[in-house]
């Protein structure tokens, strides 16, 4: 592989540094285009051919369905660590010891108790919020109660800023699910793993002896952990660039949350659920439902397919088909929009469309089947996802920040009117 790419343009040349990554990928250094070559830009809608930063954080190849979290296949992840494990690596970048993973757990705990005061900002909302948009706008006035910035180069202040916000946000979540079910705020207990203290959070009641389900603890560990991170995903990107301003944690996490409930994004497993309904309300045709999608006079896509990195099918709609399965059985749960995903899966599988365009399902696709059989309610998916991502966004947030990088400010194409005089009112 050469060391340099060349540019010709209007017959100047220009050398450009090629960089190779520990996975031989390999990308053109273009840092210094606009200056060498006195003003060109490259324009890149969506950034589908630019690598926005250097990472060491996670690895995905999309036409062989890899995912791996410093290294770790999330195959192996999924099956043998638990969340807060995986949190850890991401963060740090190494599995967690006995004793680190403990203290972790444990300071984690101590930093589970919310100011009384965002009851307040919480009371603020109409029953109807969706739960991203309160839980965002909790998330940012947690800066309220936590006005100082961290300091990056502190690692005790990372490590305290990491656990506060990792402690917070389920309380947080489980805040915006009670406020719309009318439910009295819970605190949880400490005795309790992360996951399992984040359920009762959410399902205890006050006049109810709350029962624990080992195997709903343990599949929603799994979904968490098959969301905890993906690289320069949309949200995570929007938690890098408002970050590159030095915007604190909490804030950037804020912006994440909301770039994430968008339907093209994070906000498609609440898409997928509705959408198969739909198809269930109509009488189960899935067929028509492909023709739309493929109808490019259509707005409507078929959710939970196609992935901007997988052209293969997304290593983590894999392990989350066959956990559908076997929680639904545990459950003893027979859901019949489960045979529907099933359905229409295969469907469009076979079909030239998808399959010329290398869709397949993705994270998002059999999800919400699970999240459903848990008793989380739709609107709760998307932040079910944010709740799984935070590691991710925390961990891209610290790397850019300890790599000190460039606040994000991309250039563009001017394509508006050029100049010209201003018209008075009685003359235009
Ligand atoms: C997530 O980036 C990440 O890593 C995201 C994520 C993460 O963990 O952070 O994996 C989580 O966001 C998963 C994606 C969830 N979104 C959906 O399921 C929504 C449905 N999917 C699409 O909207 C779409 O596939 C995207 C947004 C996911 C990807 O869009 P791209 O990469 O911009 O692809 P594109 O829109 O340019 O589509 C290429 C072609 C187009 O057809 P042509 O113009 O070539 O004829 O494929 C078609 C599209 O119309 N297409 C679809 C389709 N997805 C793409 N057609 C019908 N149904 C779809 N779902």
């Amino acid at each position: 592989m050469s060391k340099t790419a060349i540019l010709e343009v209007d017959g100047k040349r220009y050398e450009f540094p090629i960089l190779i990554g520990s996975e031989n990928e390999v990308s053109i250094d273009i840092s210094k285009l606009r200056t060498i070559t006195g003003g060109i830009t490259t324009i890149d809608p969506g950034f589908k051919n630019t690598s926005s930063c250097q990472s060491a954080i996670t690895f995905l190849d999309g036409e062989k369905g890899i995912l791996r979290y410093r290294g770790y296949a999330i195959e192996e992840l999924a099956e043998k660590a638990d969340f807060l494990e995986v949190a850890y690596l991401l963060i740090f970048g190494e599995l967690p010891t006995k004793e680190q993973n403990k203290k972790f757990h444990r300071d984690i705990q101590k930093q589970s108790l919310v100011d009384t005061d965002v009851q307040k900002i919480l009371d603020g909302f109409p029953k109807t919020a969706h739960p991203m948009g309160v839980v965002s706008a909790l998330t940012s006035a947690l800066t309220a109660f936590n006005p100082k910035s961290v300091n990056v180069d502190s690692e005790e202040a990372m490590y305290n800023a990491v656990v506060k916000i990792l402690a917070k946000l389920p309380v947080l979540a489980a805040w915006a699910y009670r406020k719309e079910e009318g439910l009295p705020l819970e605190y949880g207990d400490n005795s309790l793993g992360y996951v399992e203290n984040f359920l009762k959070m959410m399902f205890d009641l006050p006049n109810e002896v709350y029962k624990s389900n080992p195997v709903i603890v343990n599949a929603l560990d799994k979904l968490l952990i098959l969301h905890a991170d993906h690289e320069q995903n949309c949200s995570t990107s929007t938690v890098r660039i408002a970050g590159s301003s030095h915007a604190g944690l909490f804030a950037s996490i804020s912006a994440g949350i909301s770039a994430l409930w968008g339907p093209l994004h994070g906000g498609a497993n609440q898409a997928v659920i509705e959408m198969l309904e739909d198809i269930k309300a109509d009488g189960g045709d899935f067929q028509k439902y492909i023709e739309k999608a493929k109808d490019k006079n259509d707005p409507f896509r078929l959710m939970g397919f196609g992935h901007r990195v997988y052209k293969n099918f997304d290593p983590r709609a894999k392990i989350i088909k066959v956990a559908a399965d076997e929680v639904l059985a545990d459950l003893g749960i027979d859901d019949p929009v489960l045979d529907i995903a099933r359905g229409l899966a295969e469907v469009a599988l076979s079909d030239e469309y998808f399959k010329s365009r290398n869709l397949y399902p993705n994270v998002d696709f059999y999800s919400g089947i699970i999240y459903r059989a848990l008793g989380i309610p739709v609107p709760m998916f998307t932040v079910m996802f944010a709740l799984g991502r935070l590691p991710g966004w925390i961990a891209q947030w610290r790397e850019m920040r300890l790599n000190k990088e460039p606040i994000g400010r991309p250039r563009q194409l001017y394509v508006g009117a050029t100049e010209r005089a201003f018209v008075a009112e009685n003359k235009r």
